[in-house]
């Protein structure tokens, strides 16, 4: 089985947790220093981060990892302190939207200053390219997070830039302040507010169709408002290739198959001596096609982050949803919840 493990740190890991406590493999250490309100809903939380992280791009988010009820639960979160802070004393600050009836925010609420929590690496690729072109910037609600960060990082401003921030009333405008401070003392960065109380986002749109001349758009904000502006753009002279969005969480590449046959994949799942077998969606990572034929492995993340799903592959390929990296045919652990079945299968759960 070793011969076809990939991390023998997989392999090793109950040991591993056993020595420290909260260790999952690939992630870096944060103590929180730091929360304060930005507005109602949104906290703003400051980490000093372990010397080990290795650093971010402004725009980039991060995946945070908490413990809750015996299972580790993640969520990502941009960055939306300038990159000036980590530089000169390793922190970075999340502005974070609490929602009450969620099962993650609030814990975030709960975190003591100097509780210790697992981050991952910064990921994303929604990051100023050609900061020498003019540029709109268009956020909403939370989204306002990595452009913030972006803005606030900017230190040589070579081409005029504009952000336009939809927001419920300047008082539900997160980072509003730090904003307006930059808006004053940079001639070439002007901030527009558009109130959505009072405002029809047809306006907006027709603010930015009338400035959209040989501009980069960086959009973040709910998906159907950046849809709608999407929309409205393309349909004017924006090419698609001008336009950036934030996507977040895994980027998960949807399965090109097993063959090109029409013959149903299976997989035998074996728990406790007893084998069920199953007919599986290609397209789906095994945690789903287990759960949707009633076999509730155990799993925490659902983004490959915790390793609370891992099992053991008795036989048969799968592909890494995160890297598309085919997994050999024999004996090895796997992570149901990022694995892609390839080809017929035999798990022990
Ligand atoms: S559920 Fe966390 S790694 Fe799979």
């Amino acid at each position: 089985m070793l011969g076809n493990q990939s991390s023998l740190t997989l392999y090793f890991l109950p040991l591993l947790q056993r020595l420290w406590p909260g260790f999952l493999p690939g992630q870096y250490r944060a103590r929180l220093v730091g929360k304060q309100w930005q507005t109602a809903d949104m906290l703003q939380l400051s980490f000093q981060v372990s010397g080990r992280w290795p650093g971010f791009l402004p725009g980039q988010h991060l995946l945070i990892t908490l413990q809750h009820q015996g299972r580790y639960i993640s969520r990502p979160f941009s960055i939306c302190s300038p990159f000036s802070l980590w530089q000169s004393h390793r922190q970075i600050q999340l502005c974070c939207k609490i929602n009450s009836a969620g099962e993650f925010t609030p814990l975030l609420q709960q975190l003591q200053n100097g509780t210790v929590v697992n981050i991952s690496a910064a990921q994303g690729d929604f990051c100023r390219q050609q900061p020498t072109l003019p540029t709109l910037f268009v956020a909403a609600g939370s989204g306002i997070t990595p452009i913030a960060s972006m803005l606030l990082s900017q230190r040589h401003w070579l081409a005029p830039v504009t952000l336009y921030y939809r927001c419920r009333g300047s008082e539900n405008a997160a980072l509003l302040s730090e904003l307006t401070q930059l808006a004053a003392r940079q001639p070439l960065f002007s901030l527009m507010l558009s109130d959505s109380r009072t405002e029809p986002a047809e306006t907006l749109q027709q603010q930015l169709l009338t400035d959209s001349n040989d501009k980069q758009f960086y959009l973040c904000g709910p998906a159907a408002f950046m849809q709608q502006i999407r929309t409205a753009l393309l349909s004017s002279a924006v090419k698609p290739a001008q336009i950036q969005q934030e996507q977040f969480g895994l980027a998960m590449p949807l399965a090109t198959g097993h063959s090109n046959d029409a013959t149903p994949l299976t997989a035998s799942f074996i728990r406790a001596g007893i084998s069920t077998q199953v007919t599986l969606n290609p397209q789906q990572s095994l945690l789903q096609n287990a759960e949707q034929h009633g076999l509730a492995p155990r799993f925490g993340c659902r983004m490959g982050v915790c390793f609370q799903c891992v099992c053991d592959k008795v036989s048969g390929q799968v592909r890494d949803l995160r890297s598309g990296a085919l997994s050999g045919h024999g004996a090895e652990q796997i992570q149901l919840c990022v694995s892609q079945p390839v080809t017929e299968l035999v798990i022990k759960l």
